[in-house]
């Protein structure tokens, strides 16, 4: 097991533009592994143009973990969305959280996760959320230790059969 004290908890910056890109594909990897449907036309493009904007916009916080000698193993980034119901203005989404398979189980997600709500409490957010697959067991229970409760739930039909579809006339 990876040794917690063994990884530094940074901003990223713009000097991590490529190893954030390389990050946040094995992250989108794992998403669509576990059921994402909502994928943009260009998912390659879409994430090297996103990787930059995200690290440009003053409403999200990109935070990246090292290791001592220095590779980005882990990353977690937030967005603060804006929602006009007049009770709960401001929220942060907490939008992607990936761990390097060889540094999973040491706290690191924990320790990115923990950064960000502190961040978004400077910033005042009136709740704090984060969108998980249902398949995501580890992710569930990472967010449930954490202390997040579910709050909308998204059912859907399970995709046709591929085999039945093909006898549609
Ligand atoms: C989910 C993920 C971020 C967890 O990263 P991690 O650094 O291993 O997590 P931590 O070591 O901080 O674990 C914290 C808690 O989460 C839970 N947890 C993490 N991985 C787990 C697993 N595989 N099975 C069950 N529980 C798990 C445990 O409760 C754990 O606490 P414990 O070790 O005291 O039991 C990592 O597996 C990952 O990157 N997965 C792919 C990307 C992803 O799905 N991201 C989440 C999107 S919502």
């Amino acid at each position: 097991m990876a040794d917690p004290f063994a990884f530094s908890i940074a901003r990223a910056g713009v000097s991590d533009l490529p190893s954030l890109t390389s990050l946040r594909r094995a992250f989108h990897d794992t998403q669509v592994r576990m059921g994402l449907l909502d994928l943009p036309q260009d998912p390659e493009g879409h994430l090297d143009r996103s990787t930059v904007g995200l690290l440009e916009s003053r409403r999200s916080d990109v935070l990246i973990a090292r290791t001592v000698p220095g590779a980005a193993v882990a990353y977690a980034t937030s967005t603060v969305r804006f929602v006009p119901d007049g009770r709960s203005k401001t929220v942060g989404l907490i939008e992607e959280v990936f761990v390097g398979a060889d540094h999973r189980g040491a706290g690191l997600a924990s320790a990115l996760v923990d950064g960000l709500i502190q961040e978004l409490r400077l910033r005042a957010v009136d709740r704090i959320q984060i969108r998980v697959l249902a398949r995501n067991s580890a992710a569930r229970a990472l967010w449930e230790r954490l202390g997040f409760e579910p709050n909308v739930l998204m059912l859907e039909l399970p995709p046709a059969d591929p085999g039945h579809q093909e006898n549609i006339p």
